[in-house]
């Protein structure tokens, strides 16, 4: 029959964060090389694919909720669902256990590359699932289907050695491993010439690669010299990995954006130490005076948790006490949620009741509205450079929707421009969350 010779399709979700995002592009290379074809249309699928995230509960409420949704939609038509990413490596075959949830495969983050020959085993009598977790598994010789845009994601390594107390990546991303340089300075002239202007590396800890003698400070000074890449980010940093020679590489290269994303996680000295975040207050607040020495004008923002394990009033009062003093240009804050596996929900009580969680995480909303409001209204005056990234926002199609050097948010109100446009713009406007500007001729 027809339907026989045709290839199958896939529709795949991502949830989580970019490296999951860039996971995706991963499995869309491979898969497309095993000839499967995508389509946006879920209802078309014969396949459907969630790259799932553990690292809140809410993250796997989200992903319940979407299966039962699907099989609703899906009553009666046969679809295959696997399971990808950090859920997978989290809860494993108990996803299979789960009958309401009906799923057929499951494959953890290392195992992308047998996805072709899980699927086509799922056709089979079995539940196929492959949740190992490698030492070496980079996908170095795989180039992401990426889906244009501005910016390309590259994974310049994989994995974490920190352990966090609170923190699940360790178990569902297994340990650290990175790329060589050269492999990542040949993609990144490969992505310039595909036209992407700007680079984000990505790594679950970005700031501890290392491959043979090279650190990240050779990997971004490295990648700064490829020609026609005129923004370089990066994310997510430890702060216990900013040695000065690297600061200074940030400093000597126009084409690194001048932002950092520093985790605070907490203030009070106690809760860090259970945290196991390996710095105090003081040698963060040290870290930042550094960073802000050495690269004028840097912008920073942070992670933060509220509610961790015995966190009393006045130890969160230490949290807003950092944010105060830091003024971060803006911040993500969580309430603490118990992962299944980690060293916290095995040695501690999560104590803190919810509503005082509510409670600090509002508190901690509000302060740093007031610094971002603060922060923004300077910019109001200046000149920035800003790359387009899209034309329509929320309030006119006719805008355009730009990123300071800084990462903050633009909307020019005037011009033709294309995405990937690098412009000077005067700031006219701010709010907490977003500048305004006109373009300068
Ligand atoms: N509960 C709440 N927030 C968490 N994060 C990581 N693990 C947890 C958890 N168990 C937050 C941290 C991290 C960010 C990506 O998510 O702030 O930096
Ligand atoms: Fe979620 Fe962390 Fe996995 Fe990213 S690495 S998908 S944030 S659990």
């Amino acid at each position: 029959m027809v339907r026989f010779q045709q290839k199958r399709t896939v529709f795949v979700e991502t949830y989580g964060c970019q490296m999951n995002e860039y996971d995706t592009e991963l499995v869309r290379a491979i898969l497309t090389k095993a000839d499967y074809a995508f389509t946006q249309d879920e209802a078309q699928a014969d396949i459907i694919m969630l790259n799932t995230c553990a690292i809140r509960e809410h993250a796997h409420r989200k992903v319940y909720g979407r299966v039962h949704k699907i099989l609703h939609d899906r009553a009666g038509v046969p679809v295959k669902i696997g399971i990808l990413g950090c859920m997978a490596t989290n809860l494993r075959t108990e996803l299979f256990e789960d009958r309401g949830l009906k799923i057929d495969f499951i494959a953890g983050p290392d195992s992308y590359k047998r996805l072709p020959q899980l699927i086509s085993e799922s056709y089979g009598e079995g539940k196929p699932f492959d949740l190992t977790l490698s030492e070496f598994e980079t996908y170095s010789d795989v180039y992401p289907k990426r889906e244009g845009g501005v910016n390309a994601w590259i994974a310049v390594m994989r994995g974490c050695n920190n352990f966090c107390t609170f923190c699940v990546v360790p178990y569902t991303r297994g340990r650290e491993r990175s790329r060589s340089v050269g492999n990542i300075v040949e993609e990144a002239q490969r992505l310039a010439a595909d036209g992407f202007k700007q680079i984000t590396l990505l790594g679950q800890n970005v700031n501890s690669y290392r491959h043979e003698e090279h650190d990240f400070a050779d990997l971004m000074a490295a990648v700064a010299r490829v020609k026609g890449i005129e923004r370089i980010r990066f994310t997510s940093p430890h702060p216990k990995d900013f040695p000065d020679k690297f600061l200074e590489v940030m400093a000597a290269h126009d084409n690194i954006c001048k932002q950092i994303h520093l985790p605070l996680q907490a203030g009070s000295d106690r809760i860090l130490e259970l945290m196991n975040r390996t710095y105090t207050q003081e040698e963060f607040l040290r870290l930042v005076d550094n960073i802000r020495a050495k690269v004028p004008g840097i912008a920073l923002s942070t992670d933060v948790i509220v509610g961790f394990c015995t966190e009393t009033d006045e130890e969160f009062d230490q949290t807003l006490k950092v944010m105060r003093e830091v003024e971060f240009d803006s911040a993500f804050m969580f309430k603490y949620s118990q992962r299944k596996g980690t060293i916290a929900s095995r040695k501690m009580e999560d104590d803190v009741p919810e509503a005082i969680k509510t409670e600090r995480i509002v508190a901690l909303n509000e302060l740093q509205r007031d610094i971002m409001e603060k922060l923004n209204a300077r910019h109001v005056g200046q000149t920035m450079s800003v790359m387009i990234e899209k034309k329509g926002t929320r309030k006119s199609d006719d805008n355009f929707l730009g990123r300071a050097d800084n990462n903050k948010l633009v909307t020019i109100s005037d011009g033709d421009f294309q995405a990937g446009d690098i412009i000077p713009v005067m700031i006219t406007g701010a709010s907490p969350h977003q500048l305004r500007g006109v373009p300068v001729y």
